[in-house]
């Protein structure tokens, strides 16, 4: 029998997104493409544009804020800070994590970034519930913030329409009440990486005069392979995790897939066989947000009341790396 009297909960939660929004039609005058292809194609409907001034450590640092606020506690009270997310402020150093607990003033706190790319919030969810569940740490802000629309190729229209900007903050903290995070599933195939990728500005072929005049400072996808993946890849995942736990799809109350596109979250529905009315989607308004998608679409849910205490909520993440975390939660209230 457990003896288990420790468990995590998510005590508040909080998100931020750009003031410029960008409707699809308003692209077709940038770029050589029509809303109906990208609605056809993705289902995105408009994204939030990063504007001067604002940067993933901002974003981050209002969504943090935010959730704080509603898990009524101060900066003093967090014992760390992490952040997921691929664009960070700074390319290589500091961390985004120690900008935003410097703003937040959380002296007591530890900080650092992770990167998973579109499934760091779930990788950084389950990293952060091991430092509750062990007793270490009492309170967490975990946050997946992203500025990804400052790595996109304005010139590459097969992915500069995707993507958007904003974040999304957790505040994980210890309890005697049972739930919270019953399993996960943390995955990766690093054969993938070159099917969406930055090329350059790392070790492996520092920034040049050349890398920057070839546009290898951007993000370059091969968008049917990443496809094929993400549509096999998330009813595996959710399936495993769910099995973890003596779960079966028909139990979720809710699933939070990663916002790319309707289209690979309606396959992935269909595969496991649930219904329509409990899966969350807002890829219609945000675009693709990387790690920030899924804690945005987890406040918006919240927000909307659609998750009730006992709830089952799945949230399915997955990207570049390739990489894929999935974690199943039961919604303690
Ligand atoms: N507007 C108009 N036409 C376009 C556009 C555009 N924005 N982009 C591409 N096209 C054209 C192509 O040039 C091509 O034309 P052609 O047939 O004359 O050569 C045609 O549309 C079809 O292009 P495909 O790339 O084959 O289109 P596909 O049906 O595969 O859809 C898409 C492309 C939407 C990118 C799809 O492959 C996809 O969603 N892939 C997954 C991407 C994804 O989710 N990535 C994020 C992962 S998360 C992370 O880690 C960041």
């Amino acid at each position: 029998m457990s003896t288990n009297t420790r468990y995590v909960r998510i005590a508040g939660w909080g998100k931020a997104l750009p003031r410029e929004s960008v409707t699809n039609a308003a692209l077709e005058g940038r770029v050589d493409t029509t809303d109906e292809w990208i609605r056809a194609r993705t289902g995105i409907q408009e994204r939030r544009i990063a504007g001067p001034g604002e940067t993933t450590s901002t974003l981050a640092t209002e969504a943090a804020t935010a959730a704080m606020q509603r898990a009524g506690i101060t900066a003093e009270d967090l014992d760390l800070v992490m952040v997921a997310t691929c664009t960070p402020d700074y390319a290589s150093m500091p961390s985004t994590a120690s900008l935003v607990q410097d703003a937040l003033h959380a002296r007591r706190a530890g900080a650092f970034d992770l990167n998973a790319v579109c499934s760091g919030f779930v990788y950084a969810l389950a990293t952060a519930s091991q430092f509750v569940l062990s007793g270490a740490y009492r309170n967490v802000l975990v946050i997946g913030a992203e500025t990804f629309t400052r790595i996109l190729d304005w010139q590459d229209r097969s992915t500069c329409v995707l993507f958007g900007d904003g974040a999304g903050a957790v505040v994980l903290q210890s309890t005697e009440q049972p739930g919270g995070l019953l399993s996960f599933v943390l995955g990766s195939d690093g054969s993938g990486a070159c099917s969406l990728y930055v090329p350059a500005g790392g070790s492996r072929e520092p920034t040049t005069a050349e890398t920057v005049a070839e546009r290898k400072h951007y993000v370059k996808m091969q968008g049917r392979e990443v496809f094929r993946f993400a549509t096999r890849i998330v009813p595996e995942s959710v399936s495993q995790t769910l099995d973890r736990a003596g779960l079966v799809p028909g139990d979720i109350d809710l699933l939070i897939p990663h916002q790319a596109n309707v289209r690979i979250i309606d396959a992935a529905v269909k595969r496991l066989g649930i219904d329509e009315s409990k899966v969350f989607t807002n890829v219609q308004r945000y675009g693709n947000t990387s790690a920030a998608s899924i804690p945005l679409a987890l406040c918006e849910a919240l927000d909307d009341g659609l998750i009730v205490p006992g709830d089952l909520i799945v949230m399915a993440g997955f990207g570049a790396g390739l990489s894929w975390a999935t974690a199943a939660w039961r919604w303690q209230g």
